[in-house]
């Protein structure tokens, strides 16, 4: 186990704003102490054993002779191979009991519900009571508890962000409920932890943790239709848009665009990323994207527009980076 956990603490280690060992609610924090707790009592059990086996070779020669007192074994057996595993078993039992009800979302309902559907690959956000749909970046208000309800429109994801609280499964026919309450602002990065497809690793997602006046701004803009495009090269990517296949699959609120294969688009310039955390999303990036998503992500449904001329591509990226 030690063994095991050594990567995981690596692993861990290498984002800081992922790591469960960077707690920042009460429920991460209990998970966070289980997992010390586990640890540590597995270096601890590893190390005894690896002691036993040290101890077990080099008397492996020894000649004792004949003992008179043969319950050394069995005692061993007992003591090492029933009664500590029961002990360590039921403390482990009990962390869990405390852990598991700690971290679930309460059964009443709290102020704020938020929709996430798991996609190959991407995090569709719907906000209960409101127009509002966003994708891979999940705004909430600080010091608010927030109804998370996930579900899946193809294979089975896992909604986890590791400071904040537990992973939840999505699973296709059925709602699971994860509760996010986080009392400080930041911004919070969540990961798919279910192999989802050649897609898995690449469907990462922000919880974007705001002070609840910033955060209702923020929702109310969202709540609104797209912006009417400004200039004429953003004019010219709207009707690009809504003639070479994009509105098949992307909704842009308050246009003819309504496809629900890909992510909501009316707000995709106010955003901070692109392809669920895979690029930044600048004209740049969103440029390669629409050039060639697969060198970018592979597997992606998104097909390619490199066929469409530099100059139709360039209008399509001045449009949806002008939807803020
Ligand atoms: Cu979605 Cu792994």
């Amino acid at each position: 186990m030690a063994i095991i956990g050594l990567p995981a603490l690596l692993a861990t280690g290498c984002n800081s704003n992922q790591a469960i060992t960077n707690p920042a609610t009460g429920p991460a924090r209990d998970i966070n102490t289980l997992w010390w707790a586990m640890l540590v009592g597995a270096v601890i059990i590893f190390g005894v054993v690896v002691g036993l086996l040290v101890v077990a070779f080099v008397r492996r020669n020894r000649d004792e002779g004949p003992s008179h007192d043969d319950r050394g074994p069995y005692m061993v057996i007992i003591g090492g191979g029933l009664a500590a595993p029961i002990v360590c078993l039921a403390i482990l039992f009990g962390f869990v009991i405390h852990v598991m009800p700690a971290t679930s979302a309460p059964p009443g309902p709290t102020k704020l519900t938020i929709d996430v559907i798991g996609h190959q690959w991407f995090w569709e956000v719907r906000y209960h009571g409101t127009p509002a749909v966003t994708a891979n970046e999940i705004h909430i208000p600080a010091g608010t508890p927030v109804d998370v309800r996930v579900t899946t429109a193809d294979v089975i994801h896992s909604f986890w962000v590791p400071r904040l609280n537990r992973k939840i499964d999505m699973i296709p026919g059925r709602v699971n409920r994860i509760e996010l309450d986080a009392p400080d602002p930041g911004v919070y990065r969540g990961q798919c932890s279910e192999f989802c497809g050649v897609g898995h690793a690449q469907m990462a997602f922000f919880v974007i943790v705001q002070p609840p006046d910033q955060f209702r701004t923020w929702l109310r803009n969202e709540e609104a239709p797209a912006a009417q495009p400004s200039g004429s090269q953003a004019t010219l990517g709207e009707h690009a848009f809504m003639t070479v296949g994009c509105q098949n699959c992307h909704e842009i609120r308050g246009t003819a665009a309504a496809g629900r294969v890909g992510p909501d688009l009316t707000h995709v310039g106010s955003r901070r990323t692109l392809a669920a955390l895979t690029i930044s999303n600048t004209p740049r990036s969103l440029y390669q994207w629409i050039t060639d998503p697969q060198r970018i992500k592979p597997g992606a449904r998104m097909p390619g527009f490199a066929s469409l001329p530099a100059s139709e591509r360039h209008a399509l990226v001045s449009y949806l980076e002008g939807l803020r």
